[in-house]
């Protein structure tokens, strides 16, 4: 038969690391993603250990949880570090003025979010208050976490219970200050940003606000305005949600035909144009890649599942979760000379998670099976790949019906696929250089609908399965990719 699409693995140019981080994932004081989700408390009757839900640890490691951006988002520009340390019963409560304008106790705060991460295996990733916080508040939070120095703040760390400082890597300086985090104009953001930045001494990493969607002046302003200031920017961020129409009418997350598949999907492959576009101007100041581009928030945003609170964004996730997964993330992949950090919003319970709870029930949603089969990704090598494919067409537009990436880590060969048509299955070709492969195995993660999901109480539609793949002949190997499916292959 006929291959309708062939890829070319440049087995020879894999040069480039693909960060493991790419694989992180974001935990905001929002709706039910900390408390309930993560968080429950000690004497929850839910399992937990030192109130951290024990089926939710054990379903993020088994999913190789790279990294955990926390407390927010938008909360972060409104969230004071030092309400949440000290004797739990002292701590003040606030307002989430964002997220449903519930009361938050602050008990989980930052020793409660860096415990948590140490028991996932997880890099944490703190996101600093700039939109309503002080230099002094940023410095001091950063010294907290970090210094080893006798200082006012690590002997209150120590009283706190922490004699030894955490090891905390990256440090994001406000959020979305173009919008919840301050309405900022970049030229202010950006004097703001290397004022934070200058007294953060201890974040060795230090990612700025960066823009959304196709907002590329944001991003111009920024690299301009720090060019010259190396050590003060490691990172830029940039966010882009799937919204399958508009703000105004998203969508529902389960109840949808081809049309809002087809949709979904075609939004979703913007994250490469806006990669590419992002990365052009970026280039222009930093041509070297110095700075990394850390896409902290991404994934679908739907309505939210009927009769829920509207300020806790609480969607269901389907096959066209998983896609949209797939899709992003071999994105990531082929850019990793640039993206060096992504996190989908968000981990539990809130927009495209890949943990749902309820009570003492645990889903894990389609998106979850994409996360953990690709995992052999992180910290592997990127193979460039050259792929050629048919369309998939819908009501007189198209777009393409594979997207693909491939890695090599420890003499394994990963290729993941996405085959985006829902009726078709394709045909396809790969031609694996000169290389000789003993072994050949696959999985898959695809579903009877496209609308199908996982609940509470039901057996799993929609999980991880194996796919049989045979050993590729003179260099070639020949797959057939099951119509809406997302699959691995590897070789060694
Ligand atoms: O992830 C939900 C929200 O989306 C975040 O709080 C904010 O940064 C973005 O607008």
């Amino acid at each position: 038969a006929i291959a309708q699409t062939t890829v070319n693995l440049h087995t020879d140019q894999a040069e480039t690391k693909i960060n493991g981080e790419i694989y992180g994932h974001f935990a905001e004081h929002l709706g039910r993603c900390i408390y309930g989700g993560i968080y429950v408390g000690e004497d929850s009757d839910i399992p937990n250990i030192r109130g951290f839900r024990e089926d939710v640890i054990y379903a993020l490691k088994d999913m190789n949880i790279p990294l955990l951006r926390w407390p927010g988002g938008c909360f972060a520009d409104t969230y004071h570090w030092k309400d949440g340390i000290g004797p739990k019963h002292e701590r003040p409560s606030m307002v989430n003025v964002h997220w449903g304008n519930v009361t938050e106790d602050n008990s989980f705060g930052t020793h409660e979010f860096l415990d948590f991460c140490e028991l996932i295996g997880a890099e944490p990733y703190i996101n600093i208050n700039v939109g309503s916080g002080t230099v002094q508040e940023a410095s001091e939070w950063v010294e907290y976490v970090t210094s080893s120095n006798i200082s006012p703040m690590t002997d209150l760390r120590k009283k706190n219970g922490r004699e030894e400082p955490w090891d905390v890597k990256y440090w994001g300086i406000g959020n979305e200050n173009w919008g919840c985090g301050g309405e900022m104009t970049p030229e202010y953001y950006s004097d703001l940003y290397r004022h934070f930045a200058s007294f953060t001494k201890g974040a060795s990493y230090k990612i700025a606000c960066g823009a959304s969607d196709y907002d590329y002046n944001w991003t111009d302003v920024l690299m301009k305005n720090t060019q010259n200031k190396q050590h003060l920017i490691q990172g830029l961020s940039l966010h882009y949600y799937t919204i399958t129409h508009n703000w105004q009418k998203k969508g529902s997350a389960t109840g949808f035909e081809e049309d809002e598949w087809f949709l979904t999907l075609s939004k979703t492959l913007k994250m490469d144009e806006l990669i590419r576009n992002h990365s052009t101007i970026m280039d222009k100041y930093d041509p070297e890649k110095r700075v990394g581009m850390i896409v902290d928030e991404w994934g679908t945003w739907f309505d939210v599942e009927p009769g829920t609170n509207p300020g806790f964004l609480y969607q269901q996730n389907t096959l066209r979760d998983a896609l949209v997964a797939g899709i992003n993330l071999n994105v990531f992949n082929n850019h990793a000379d640039r993206v060096k950090m992504a996190n989908i919003a968000q981990a539990i319970n809130v927009l495209q998670s890949v943990i749902l709870t309820k009570e003492d029930d645990i889903v894990l949603t389609p998106t979850y099976y994409v996360f953990k089969m690709y995992s052999v990704h992180q910290d592997a090598n990127l193979i460039p790949t050259f792929l050629k494919t048919s369309r998939y067409e819908f009501d007189g537009k198209s777009v393409p019906s594979v997207n693909v990436s491939a890695s090599e880590k420890d003499g394994v060969t990963s290729i993941t696929f996405c085959n985006l048509n829902p009726n078709k299955t394709e045909k396809v070709e790969i031609n694996v250089g000169g290389k000789n492969f003993a072994d050949a195995n696959g999985q898959i993660v695809t579903a009877k609908n496209i609308n199908d999901y996982n609940d509470f109480g039901q057996e799993e539609k929609v999980s991880l399965k194996s796919f049989e793949v045979k050993k590729p002949k003179n260099g070639k190997l020949s797959i057939e990719l099951p119509a809406k499916s997302v699959v691995l292959v590897q070789l060694q």
